[in-house]
């Protein structure tokens, strides 16, 4: 590596370092400690250390991450305030605010000039690919239909930057090949590599380009889109080692420029963000057709005081809803959520309706008790009987693992008056559930079906591996869902891991989120499990850094399958040495032959190239 690990010139720290320190950090406590603060609105207010005064005019916003002063002018992020008062430069405060959330920035997180470089490359590559993009535009007479019937301006063409990828397999490549070597196209994740004949090719080829900018005005990624009802819709860039779907919003970059961030508003689409923008509403964003993360929840937060979501009008964008709802809450934020009429997503509804009708849904816009209360109620006829009571014990639920007896309260009036049901017989009915009793038949069913305590040895290698999966799969449902198709629960050796993960698959068939308290109860109560192992799942954090997620997975999963196989051949092996040295029957010889079949094929699954 050149520069060698102690030259600190060459090295930089990750922005995503910087990024979490500015996110996981509360300002407020920090700046707590130097300045006496109190709460004014959703502010924090005190008098200002960087200037003499004796009425209050520093301003420390938790959600945006901020101090100001309005006396003096003095202003920035939780680092700039450590640098000041603490006299350290840049690097320094970092660390010394890593050290408070437990990074260690020192170790492995601190990039050198090479991947620093790589990346300027990308970024450089992405900028002349979205120009020629959006060059073939104007020559392009299908593109330019396409794009006016869908009701897009020059104008707002020429904001988002869209742009067309041509039909034809290396017209980019050609053009980039000029100035770049093919490695470092490769890394930008534009171009794909022929396994055959060893060419290059575009990935992107007859689409209309959406160029996905952040909040620095950087290219880091592209959507393409097909002119027609071909599949698949859309092709977005893969992760690379400037873009990580995970961690932007598409349209953040003219949010951050043109809206005054009182709102904000997620949607599932490109269009749907390009739509409302070119209708005046300025602040929306949409999370790049993943389920929304954490990190996005996070910057959402940031960019506007009131959170309203804002999915497709179907079951998925219903299921989606859901999931942001249960990211959003973690996270102490209160999205409102706007229904559109079934079969409908913000862009046609404002194309249909018109801005008015579309501000008249930000005033129908419900809480989440209220959307998921709703949710509920489409399954049911509450004209029914029996329904009505099915459909009480659900939403006693709900109520149940509401914090505020207030709330609960409210709520449990509001359900009383939509079925007839007194208010008491729900009070009873939310009172009856017990944290403990939750979900009581998903444990049952677990063991059941696998809890098996003959079986109930432990095997040492693999077992990291095993609890760095659980984790994982506690973490995060589309984690689980990936691993589920890759790692056979029957693969997991220790049983504990083995139980945590049918209790998982059972419970992610109802949930997006996997509240850790309610789990661990349910798993405490079952006898004779290794506690050191469970405090291990559950008290430990992961130490993955969100951009390699996936080769972690992948790199886990081989690790526990590997793990797998060797303990069976060390099973197999005992037992072909005990028959081996015995006298055998007829029989005892017919299953040493099979036992070395199977060993034979086992080393075989092992080593797959021999
Ligand atoms: N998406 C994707 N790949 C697909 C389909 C969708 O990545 N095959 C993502 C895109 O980011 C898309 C979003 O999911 O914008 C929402 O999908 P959809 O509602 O189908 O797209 P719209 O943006 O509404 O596109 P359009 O109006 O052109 O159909
Ligand atoms: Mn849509």
């Amino acid at each position: 590596m050149a520069g060698g690990m102690g030259d600190r010139m060459t090295k930089r720290i990750d922005d995503e370092i910087i990024q979490r320190i500015n996110e996981d950090t509360s300002i407020v406590d920090i700046i707590s400690n130097y300045v006496q603060l109190r709460r004014s609105g959703v502010n924090y207010v005190g008098l200002c250390p960087f200037h003499n005064e004796k009425t209050p005019s520093f301003t420390v916003s938790e959600s945006k991450k901020i101090f100001h002063c309005f006396g003096c002018g003095e202003s920035g992020s939780v680092i700039t305030f450590i640098m000041k008062k603490e006299n350290l430069d840049f690097r320094e405060a970092v660390v010394f605010l890593g050290e408070k959330l437990g990074i260690k920035i020192e170790e492995g997180l601190i990039e050198d000039h090479i991947i620093i470089d790589e990346r300027l490359k990308t970024y450089e590559i992405n900028k002349k690919a979205a120009r020629y993009f959006y060059d073939n535009l104007k020559g392009n007479v299908s593109a330019q239909k396409y794009l006016a019937n869908r009701k897009l301006s020059g104008k707002v063409i020429n904001q988002f930057g869209l742009g067309f990828a041509m039909d034809s397999w290396d017209h980019l490549y050609n053009y980039l090949s000029k100035d770049y070597s093919d490695e470092d196209l490769l890394r930008a994740g534009l171009i794909g590599k022929n396994k055959n004949s060893n060419g290059y090719f575009d990935k992107l080829r007859n689409r209309i380009v959406f160029p996905i900018i952040d909040i620095k005005s950087r290219v880091i990624g592209f959507g393409g889109r097909v002119l027609d009802d071909r599949h698949p819709k859309y092709l977005n860039s893969p992760d690379t080692n400037v873009f990580n779907k995970g961690n932007h919003l598409y349209g953040i970059n003219l949010l951050n420029k043109y809206s005054d961030r009182k709102r904000i508003l997620l949607v599932e689409g490109y269009m749907d963000v390009i739509s409302l923008f070119s209708m005046g509403i300025n602040y929306s964003v949409a999370s790049l057709g993943t389920a929304l993360t954490e990190r996005q929840a996070k910057l959402i937060k940031r960019y506007g005081d009131e959170v309203f979501i804002c999915y497709d009008s179907d079951e998925a964008g219903i299921k989606a809803t859901l999931r942001a709802i249960d990211i959003m809450t973690k996270e102490n934020m209160n999205p409102r959520i706007i229904t559109l009429p079934k079969g409908m997503d913000p862009d046609d509804f404002i194309k249909e309706f018109g801005l008015a009708q579309f501000e008249k849904l930000f005033i129908n816009s419900k809480n989440a008790m209220e959307f998921k209360v709703q949710t509920i109620k489409v399954n049911y006829n509450l004209d029914n009987l029996e329904d009505k009571i099915s459909f009480t014990k659900e939403v006693a639920y709900l109520i149940r693992s509401l914090k505020s007896p207030i709330e609960q309260d409210g709520y449990m009036e509001q359900i009383s008056n939509d079925t007839g049901i007194s208010k008491e017989a729900i009070e009873q009915e939310v009172k009856g559930i017990k944290i403990s009793s939750f979900n009581k038949d998903y444990r049952n069913k677990a063991i059941k079906s696998h809890m098996d305590p003959i079986h109930s040895k432990l095997p040492s290698g693999g077992i990291k591996a095993e609890i760095d999966i659980i984790k994982l799969m506690i973490k995060d449902k589309d984690y689980f869902e990936y691993i589920s198709k890759h790692l056979h629960v029957d693969k997991i050796t220790s049983p504990e891991c083995k139980y945590i993960y049918s209790l998982l698959n059972l419970l992610y068939k109802d949930v997006e989120i996997i509240d850790k308290e309610v789990l661990l109860y349910q798993i405490l109560e079952i006898p004779n499990l290794d506690r050191n192992l469970i405090d291990n799942i559950f008290l430990n954090n992961l130490e993955y850094q969100p951009t390699n997620i996936n080769q972690v997975i992948d790199d886990l999963v081989n690790t526990v399958i590997n793990s797998n196989l060797k303990n069976q051949e060390r099973d197999l092996l005992i037992k072909i040495e005990e028959l081996d040295k015995k006298d055998r029957n007829v029989e005892e010889d017919e299953v040493l032959k099979k036992l070395l079949w199977d060993l034979i094929v086992l080393k075989k699954e092992l080593n797959p190239n021999n």
